[in-house]
């Protein structure tokens, strides 16, 4: 099977067929996603909080992100793997976004980068997609701009900012943006943009009507502690399951029941008589 690619997207998109994506932050969970067949693996900067424990995803470093997403594609065939890139790594000017963003490819082996932001990142997306790079759009909440939002809020509830989020859509489309993240929009809202624009939309509260749908995995498997907004369904809970076996863990080495004789290893009677 060959690696999802932007055509393959654009097809599914087509064909009616829904686009899965979620993120991953290291080898071993982007094996098992990439394992049941998901889409596309976003390495999110949301790696802040539910990896590295910030309160926001402001923290993140360009070092921070690369360092996951080479971990990341260790562990994919098949899935689009898509870094996302951080807060003031394309924020100062374009000539650093257009590095920043070939960093993700050459030193992470992505196979594009996503950014925040509408009709104000025109300039740096059209230089980044100029690099050859395949760009993933961002509007609606923006988590890098959560001190002008003044919190995670719902976004394009009244006319003005309804309009805005369309006019944003529409300009990405036509920078070249293969794809663009609706992220808690209004579900109606949702479908208007998705109608409005020629590339797959990718929801994440943003209802039924997106061409696709990602979700952060910590969160849909039940293992993030912190905040979990009312748009993520918990697919597992595994938060429990994994305390039970550790305390099982605490629990077997504390009675001396782990390890057992067939967890070690043996060395020949001849070697042992000899030991000092
Ligand atoms: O960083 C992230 O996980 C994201 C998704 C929420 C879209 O940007």
């Amino acid at each position: 099977m060959a690696r999802m690619s932007t055509a393959s997207l654009k097809e599914k998109r087509l064909k009616n067929e829904k686009i899965s994506m979620l993120t991953a932050y290291d080898y071993s969970t982007a094996s098992l996603v990439d394992e049941a067949g998901i889409d596309m693996i976003l390495v999110g900067d949301s790696l802040g909080m539910v990896f590295l424990g910030y309160e926001n995803t402001l923290s993140v470093t360009m070092e921070d992100m690369i360092h996951h997403t080479k971990a990341v594609v260790r562990g994919t065939k098949n899935a689009m793997v898509v870094g996302d890139m951080p807060f003031m790594s394309y924020h100062v000017s374009v000539k650093e976004a257009v590095r920043n963003a070939g960093r993700f490819i050459q030193e992470g082996g992505a196979q594009a980068v996503k950014l925040e932001g509408g009709q104000e990142r025109i300039a740096t997306v059209k230089a980044i997609l100029d690099a050859q790079i395949p760009v993933m759009g961002h509007i609606g909440l923006t988590p890098q701009s959560v001190n002008q939002f003044g919190g995670f809020k719902v976004q394009g509830k009244d006319l003005e900012t309804a309009n805005k989020l369309i006019r944003d859509a529409k300009a990405l489309d036509e920078a070249g943006v293969f794809s663009i993240v609706l992220e808690c929009v209004p579900t109606q809202l949702a479908k208007r943009i998705t109608e409005a624009v020629s590339v797959p939309t990718i929801g994440i509260g943003a209802g039924q009507y997106c061409d696709g749908q990602v979700l952060v995995i910590n969160d849909m498997l039940g293992m993030f502690k912190g905040h979990i907004p009312k748009f993520v369904k918990k697919f597992a809970n595994l938060e429990p399951i994994i305390i039970a076996a550790l305390r099982d863990y605490k629990k077997e080495v504390e009675e001396g029941t782990f390890p057992g004789e067939e967890h070690g290893f043996t060395i020949k009677d001849d070697v042992l008589e000899k030991l000092y």
